[in-house]
């Protein structure tokens, strides 16, 4: 008589794979980020930074430093941080940003944000920025870990325990809290109206039952689909404005998981280049802006026309409602409605599910995949 239980499989929770456990949990995750940091008045409390108000006033530019998933984080949040507190954010690899000779002053506000809190790059990254005068502020999911401790202030991600080496539900959580963080110069500089903040803090709380619908709706056909294209070779995935850093995620998913070529374009980028790799068969994720914003989605809606006429088969997410998407979709995933500037944390999920579903597919283990460290923890 045998007991056919393991230890690994109780914490996958009725899970098959830390992945899959992980991708359920960032209703949770991106929940339990915003949880307690909202007061009874509708007004952001991120006291724990410990941060002195007048320094973050006084910030006249903003460098996100990160790597990987983190990274496309910090892309998101250039975009919301710009749009809402009118100050400049820069967004740079860690690597990249070490090396160079950075315009950093002590008006700079550094923001390093990783999962871990151990990865190298990040590290010392941190530390050249510091070394400039810069403030630190780390968005950690790891409490007590290297980077939080090293820098001047820290904002922590609430995403619990990420197993899986390709980070999913950490990556929701730092876009929260990016968010949070925009929102906050924002209440703090004046840049946005009070209650204005308070809209969008609205909004936030409402995306953890809307991620929850993606998860039911949409992940059975995203998972077929997944298995259907697992022979594929390449891929492509484009977006827009928010879109692009989704895009971007949504290639390096694939490629982490499933070890087949995928690349993410601006869309705009197309006609430059990209556009002479789209051949008859080739699958193209194309990320679709809301049509409350025409321009920006007319655009997109020409790419995926260009791309269709040159026999690509076009796998579209787009807002719940967005008929304008059919005719050129060969499939359509739908999200649903939400404000530009928060649909990074609706659109990346189901490029999550397919290329964990692609990999499994193809017999691959998704939560550790070759040559892959959870952390990188040398240079
Ligand atoms: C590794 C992991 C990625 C992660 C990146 C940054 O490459 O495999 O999933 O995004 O490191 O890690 P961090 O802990 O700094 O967020």
């Amino acid at each position: 008589w045998e007991v056919s239980w393991d230890a690994s499989a109780a914490v996958k929770g009725g899970y098959d794979t830390f992945m899959d456990k992980e991708i359920h949990e960032q209703p949770t995750a991106v929940a339990d980020t915003l949880l307690g940091r909202v007061d009874e008045r509708g007004e952001l409390r991120l006291d724990e930074m410990r941060i002195d108000p007048s320094v973050l006033r006084s910030v006249d530019k903003i460098i996100v430093i990160a790597c990987g998933t983190a990274a496309y984080a910090g892309h998101v949040a250039k975009y919301a941080i710009e749009h809402w507190c009118r100050v400049p954010v820069e967004v740079e690899l860690a690597h990249e940003f070490r090396y160079r000779d950075p315009v950093v002053s002590e008006k700079t506000l550094t923001v390093a944000v990783s999962q871990s809190g151990e990865t190298m790059d990040t590290i010392q990254a941190v530390r050249h920025a510091r070394e400039q005068g810069s403030k630190v502020l780390a968005i950690v999911n790891t409490y007590g870990s290297t980077i939080a401790r090293e820098a001047d202030a820290v904002l922590y991600t609430h995403a619990g325990p990420e197993v899986a080496v390709a980070s999913t539900k950490a990556f929701l959580a730092q876009i929260t809290a990016c968010y949070l963080l925009g929102l906050y110069l924002a209440q703090l500089r004046g840049t946005k109206w009070i209650d204005e903040v308070a809209d969008y803090l609205d909004t936030l709380a409402q995306m953890p039952a809307s991620i929850q619908r993606i998860l039911d709706e949409q992940a059975p056909a995203v998972k077929a689909l997944g298995e259907e294209l697992s022979s594929h070779g390449s891929f492509l995935f484009l977006g827009r404005h928010v879109g692009f850093p989704v895009a971007l995620e949504g290639a390096l998913k694939l490629k982490e998981l499933a070890y087949v070529h995928a690349e993410g374009f601006a869309a705009g980028e197309l006609k430059h280049g990209p556009i002479a790799l789209v051949e008859d068969g080739l699958p193209v994720f194309v990320i679709v802006p809301t049509p409350r914003r025409p321009m920006l989605h007319g655009k997109v809606i020409s790419n995926i026309q260009e791309i269709r006429a040159r026999g690509a088969r076009t796998i579209v997410i787009a807002e719940e409602g967005d008929s304008a998407v059919e005719p050129f979709a060969d499939h359509i995933i739908r999200v649903p409605a939400t404000p530009t500037l928060m649909m990074p944390l609706l659109t990346v999920v189901p490029l999550q599910i397919f290329a964990a579903a692609l990999a499994t597919a193809k017999g691959l283990d998704v939560d550790q995949p070759r040559n892959l460290a959870k952390s990188v923890t040398v240079e």
